[in-house]
């Protein structure tokens, strides 16, 4: 089945670089907005037939929605087989539970509309915390891929005998990985939430042996707040050692990436799951692996 790479707009340079590495074309449109702020999409190529992979950065997802699902709409009209996401950050995910009485189970509702849109869903190391996997909440079939190696990869080029540390019990499974791919020793803190940006973070128990380097990992920087909690924590520990922070996906702001540039770090990066000014890391590499080997078709 002829494969066909679309790139939801903004995502043009991941989309460029899933196609180098995968050697499927990338197909076109052109994209209209009226007076009225209404969007017309016209496809350009004939998709009669393929198998399409849709590349969206899902960061800021409430404006981008209705696109994504309009042009994957049109990719039907013109007679597509098949479409699949591919979102490496998959949004909503932290909204799995109604933590107050009356509170919309966002992660629900998003994957309700993305299963009745979608063939096949295709991310990378989504917030899986209350659910263990997608499936528990998504009606249609997906692939996780995990950024584990891009990731240990930075980490071996730019800190000497690292141990790496999570701020949170959540993070334990990405820190684990991690760590295994490094061959480095790894632990995790303990985070108390009281608001959007106001966290604790208990480092007390940490021994970090002979490590040189304190690697900070997590799935999300968003406001900030468990990082910079958590890098004022080990600097008080620690204040002789190295102190580098990568988080897999970054949806912070530039104003409190200022922050983390204060905050003394040797280095910061994220991977390109989204744009950010610290997306060092490329994942288009493991994208196009596991669009290659498409289990779906
Ligand atoms: C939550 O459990 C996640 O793993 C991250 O720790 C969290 O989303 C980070 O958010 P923020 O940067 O707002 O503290």
């Amino acid at each position: 089945m002829k494969k066909l790479i679309f790139t939801m707009p903004g995502a043009q340079s991941l989309a460029e670089d899933i196609a180098d590495e995968s050697e499927l074309p990338l197909g076109h449109y052109k994209e209209h907005t009226f007076p009225d702020r209404e969007t017309l999409f016209r496809i350009l190529d004939p998709v009669d037939g393929a198998h399409i992979y849709l590349v969206a950065h899902l960061d800021n997802p409430d404006p981008k929605t209705l696109q994504l699902l309009m042009l994957t709409e049109g990719f039907r009209q013109q007679g597509a087989a098949n479409v699949t996401l591919v979102a490496p950050y998959l949004p909503y995910m932290r909204q799995d539970t109604a933590f107050n009485d009356g509170e919309v189970v966002s992660a629900r509702a998003f994957a309700k509309l993305v299963s009745a849109s979608f063939d096949h869903l295709i991310t990378i190391d989504p917030h899986l915390h209350r659910y263990q996997r997608l499936d528990e909440l998504y009606d249609i079939t997906s692939d996780v891929v995990s950024a584990a190696l891009p990731m240990a990869c930075w980490i071996a080029q730019n800190a000497s005998t690292p141990i790496v540390i999570g701020p949170d019990i959540e993070s334990e499974q990405w820190v684990r990985q991690i760590a295994g791919a490094l061959k480095a020793p790894c632990d995790t803190l303990r985070k108390t939430r009281k608001g959007d940006d106001d966290v604790q973070i208990a480092s007390s128990h940490l021994d970090i042996g002979a490590a040189r380097s304190i690697v900070l990992v997590d799935d999300i920087i968003s406001s900030g707040a468990t990082m910079l909690r958590t890098i004022e924590s080990i600097r008080r520990d620690f204040q002789d050692r190295d102190i580098f922070c990568a988080a897999v996906h970054c949806l912070a702001s530039s104003e409190t990436l200022d922050q983390f540039k204060a905050a003394g770090l040797s280095a910061i990066a994220a991977t390109d799951s989204v744009h950010s000014p610290i997306s060092d890391i490329s994942i288009a590499r493991i994208l196009a692996q596991t669009i290659c080997s498409d289990s779906s078709i």
